[in-house]
């Protein structure tokens, strides 16, 4: 055995990570990766794109990029984001590696081994395991259906010893909750935050695949009403709509936090791809990316109805979900004694498969919760795979009788 640095020590393979080799497995219904549909990805754009590049633009592309971000990109990405009502004026933009890499450059940035970090409870595992590689105390709020509970917040920040540096929320379609905040959620968060010298990271990877219009208008990320007396990094990523492949993400902060983010990147990678950079930045340029979202959305939307349809057909009464108004996941709840990863052997031996929820419980314990996404697999295996995971939780009900 190695002796490993304390930082990596304590790190594990998580559940999901195992899962997604079943999910490539073809006679598995996968629920459980947060994959975007491979049907789905704007291939032929994209071959016209590189296939008209001026020569000379195709050379830039195998180069190196600023650290910044490829020029052209930055310019193009701050308009996008700016049509969304963000600051792009006052803060500063930075191209990352996938927004993962923008959170863990937050990270970096401001935790210490000991400081403390508040999430949510469920939370993204991949911000889970960066909070953790860095040794941070993670201490939980749990979210409902409007958001995080900002009671429960309150209670907790005065039990702590310390103040937390960091708090790491994501408002919309949220991973694995499905939820969004209310306007009155983001609105009262943000009147909590004024003074506090608690920094927020607001991940915003799923805040483009709105599926009706209601929603659309309170999706508006709280970056746009960034106040003074308070710091919202804004995280968000192409990785949901062009796709994972081009490690895309970006940050949005201000100028001070910003000074330092380009040196930990600059130790980090360097740059982000610029090969795809270069591909995004036309893929916005030209437009294409308006009518892109718009097919996504009512693609997904489809296929949300077709799961909820089916859950409303298959799944028994005691097990209960929200019906998630964009992004990729249905969450659940199962009764308090149900073990989720007990249910799920049964589940992939019938063919098909979900996430349990103690993989998203920052404290690794909860589990009578699961996430299903609907985002991957063909539309027409939804119902049947629905159907299975109903019969494993009746099959494994059964027993604990
Ligand atoms: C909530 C959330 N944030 C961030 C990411 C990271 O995506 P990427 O690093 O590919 O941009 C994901 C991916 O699953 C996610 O679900």
């Amino acid at each position: 055995m190695y002796a490993f640095s304390k930082s990596v020590k304590e790190l594990r393979s998580s559940e999901i990570r195992d899962l997604m080799k079943l999910a490539t497995r073809p006679d598995i219904i996968s629920f459980a990766g947060g994959m975007p549909n491979n049907d789905l990805f704007p291939i032929e754009a994209i071959d016209e794109i590189y296939n008209n590049l001026d020569p000379k633009l195709k050379k830039t592309a195998f180069q190196y990029a600023p650290t910044q971000g490829y020029p052209r990109l930055v310019k193009s990405l701050r308009k996008f984001l700016k049509d969304k009502g963000l600051p792009v004026k006052n803060n500063k933009l930075l191209i990352t590696t996938g927004s993962l890499q923008a959170i863990n450059i937050l990270t970096k940035e401001f935790i210490d081994p000991g400081d403390i970090v508040l999430t949510e409870s469920p939370s993204f595992i991949g911000a889970i395991s960066v909070f953790k590689s860095y040794q941070a105390r993670m201490e939980s709020i749990p979210v409902f259906e409007d958001g995080i509970d900002l009671g429960i917040l309150r209670k907790k920040l005065e039990s702590l010893p310390t103040l937390p540096k960091l708090l790491y929320i994501t408002p919309n379609f949220h991973n694995p909750a499905g939820i969004t905040y209310s306007s009155k959620k983001r609105k009262e968060l943000l009147e909590f935050l004024a003074n506090k010298d608690i920094i927020m990271i607001e991940d915003d990877a799923y805040g483009d695949l709105y599926f009706d219009e209601e929603i659309k208008d309170i999706v508006r990320p709280m970056k746009c009403d960034d106040p003074d007396d308070a710091t919202i990094c804004y995280t968000g990523s192409f990785s949901k709509i062009l796709g994972p492949g081009f490690r895309l993400g970006w940050l949005l902060v201000n100028q001070e936090v910003y000074e330092k983010c380009e040196l930990i990147k600059q130790a980090m990678d360097a740059c982000s791809p610029n090969f795809t950079q270069v591909l995004a930045n036309e893929f916005l340029e030209q437009g294409k990316i308006y009518p892109y979202l718009d097919m996504l959305r009512a693609n997904y939307r489809k296929r949300r109805d077709l799961m909820n349809e089916a859950l409303l057909k298959y799944m028994p009464n005691y097990v209960k979900w929200n019906v998630p108004r964009g992004g990729f996941y249905f969450w659940f709840e199962m009764p308090p004694k149900f073990n989720a990863s007990e249910i799920m052997p049964i589940a992939i031996e019938k063919g098909a498969v979900f996430v349990s929820g103690k993989t998203f419980d920052p404290a690794g314990v909860k589990n009578n919760n699961f996430r299903m996404s609907f985002s991957n697999m063909g539309m027409d295996q939804i119902d049947k795979g629905v159907k299975i995971i109903a019969k494993s939780i009746l099959e494994y009900e059964s027993k604990l009788k």
